[in-house]
C-alpha cells in the first residue's frame, strides 16, 4: 500500500486517446501535454527498411506531398490498427515526449480504444504500450471515456447516451452503472465525410481534390442543414479530363449534399440504438438528451439535424476533441473509478 502510493508520487502516469485522426496525451497533475495528428512519416531504404522521420503535426503536413521514398501514413484506420509496428512508434514517440525528466518509475498508462476492436487488437495495443515503456496498461472503451470526460453521471442506474463521432468511427453507446448497456460502432466518421466530398466533386465536376483540402473544406463550409445565406468558395485541385490544375467554385448546398450520405448513416445508427435500448433507460433520454463528442460533432448544424430527426435534446460536448483523454485522465486520478471502468491488460 505504502509502496503503491509512493510509486504514484514518483511515476508520470499518463492517459492516451489513440485516435484514428488525433492522438492526445494527458499527464497526471499537468493536463493535456500533447495533441497531434496520428500520422507518421517513414523513409524507406533500398532494402525495404523503414526509418521514422517525423511524427504528428510535422508528418501530417507531408501527407500527399512526399517523394517516392518517403510515405506519410496513418497507422490507424477506420478506428482499428492497420499497422502495428508504426502504431508502436507513434505511442513510443508520445510516451517519450510526455515523460521526459524525473520519471523514476515507468508510467501507468490508460489508453482509450474503440469499443468495437477485437481481443487481438486489444492485446496489440497493450503490447505496444508495454514495449513503449509502460509499467501497467489499462484500457477503457472510448465511449465510456468520453462520457466520463463530459461529466455524465455514468455510475447511476440511469441511461446516458453518448455519440462519439471521430475520424474513423462513430460510436453510439448507452451507459448505465459504469457499463455499456448497448453499443454500436460504424466505420463512418470525419474521414468518410472527407471522402464523400472528394467523390462528389469527382462525379459532378471531374475534379480531383486532395484529402487535406477536402478536410479543410468540410470544417469551413460543411453543414448538416442548409439555411440562410448560401456560401460560395473556390477550391484548388486537378481537372480529371485535362490533367491540369484547376480552380473550382463550390457552394454550401453542394457540400451539404455530399455530406448527407455519411451523416444519414450516423443518424440511422442513432435511431437503431434508440430502438434497441431498454425502455426504462431510453425514457431517461427525454430529459437528459443525447450527448455528442468527437471532432465530427463540430459539423455545423449537426446537433439541430439530429434533434429534428429524434425529437430529443442534443448537447454537444464543450470541447469535443479532448473529452476522451480527459475522461481517461479522471480515471487515473480516481482508483475506484478506474477499477469500475477499465480493464487491466496483462
Ligand atoms: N470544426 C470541425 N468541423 C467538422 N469536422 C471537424 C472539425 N474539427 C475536426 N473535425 C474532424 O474530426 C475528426 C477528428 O476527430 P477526433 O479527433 O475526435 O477523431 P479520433 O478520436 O482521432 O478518431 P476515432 O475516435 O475515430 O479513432 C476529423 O475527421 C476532423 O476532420
Ligand atoms: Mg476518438
Amino acid at each position: 500500500m505504502v509502496i503503491n502510493s509512493f510509486a504514484r508520487m514518483i511515476s508520470n502516469d499518463l492517459s492516451i486517446d489513440l485516435g484514428t485522426a488525433n492522438t492526445l496525451v494527458y499527464l497526471k497533475g499537468k493536463g493535456i501535454v500533447a495533441e497531434e495528428p496520428s500520422v507518421v512519416a517513414i523513409k524507406e531504404g533500398p532494402r525495404g527498411e523503414r526509418k521514422i522521420i517525423a511524427v504528428g503535426k510535422e508528418a501530417k503536413m507531408m501527407l500527399g506531398r512526399t517523394p517516392e521514398t518517403i510515405v506519410a501514413v496513418r497507422p490507424l484506420k477506420d478506428g482499428v490498427i492497420a499497422d502495428f509496428e508504426i502504431t508502436e512508434h507513434l505511442l513510443k514517440h508520445f510516451i517519450k515526449k510526455a515523460t521526459t525528466k524525473r520519471s523514476l518509475l515507468r508510467p501507468r498508462i490508460i489508453i482509450s480504444v474503440p469499443s468495437g476492436i477485437t481481443p487481438v487488437e486489444r492485446r496489440a495495443v497493450i503490447e505496444s504500450a508495454t514495449t513503449a515503456g509502460a509499467r501497467e496498461v489499462y484500457l477503457i472503451d472510448e465511449p465510456i471515456a468520453a462520457a466520463i470526460g463530459v461529466g455524465l453521471p455514468i455510475s447511476e442506474p440511469s441511461g446516458n447516451m453518448i455519440v462519439d463521432i471521430g475520424g474513423g468511427t462513430t460510436e453510439v453507446a448507452v451507459i448505465s452503472m459504469n457499463g455499456i448497456v448497448y453499443a454500436e460502432s460504424i466505420k463512418v466518421g470525419g474521414d468518410k465525410m472527407d471522402e464523400a466530398i472528394i467523390q462528389y466533386l469527382k462525379r459532378k465536376y471531374n475534379f480531383l481534390l486532395g484529402e487535406s483540402s477536402a478536410e479543410k473544406l468540410k470544417m469551413e463550409m460543411g453543414t448538416a442543414l442548409v439555411e440562410g445565406e448560401i456560401k460560395t468558395t473556390e477550391i484548388k485541385g486537378r481537372d480529371l479530363v485535362s490533367g491540369i490544375p484547376k480552380t473550382q467554385t463550390i457552394n454550401s448546398i453542394e457540400i451539404n449534399e455530399a455530406l448527407s450520405i455519411p451523416i444519414d448513416m450516423i443518424i440511422e445508427t442513432i435511431r437503431r440504438s434508440l430502438e434497441n435500448t431498454p425502455p426504462e433507460l431510453s425514457s431517461d433520454f427525454l430529459d437528459k438528451g443525447i450527448v455528442l463528442s468527437g471532432g465530427g460533432s463540430m459539423i455545423k448544424n449537426l446537433d439541430r439535424l439530429i434533434k429534428k430527426e429524434t425529437n430529443l435534446p442534443i448537447i454537444v460536448a464543450e470541447n469535443p476533441l479532448t473529452v476522451v483523454v480527459l475522461g481517461c485522465g479522471r480515471a487515473l486520478d480516481d482508483p475506484d473509478l478506474l477499477k469500475q471502468v477499465a480493464v487491466l491488460g496483462r
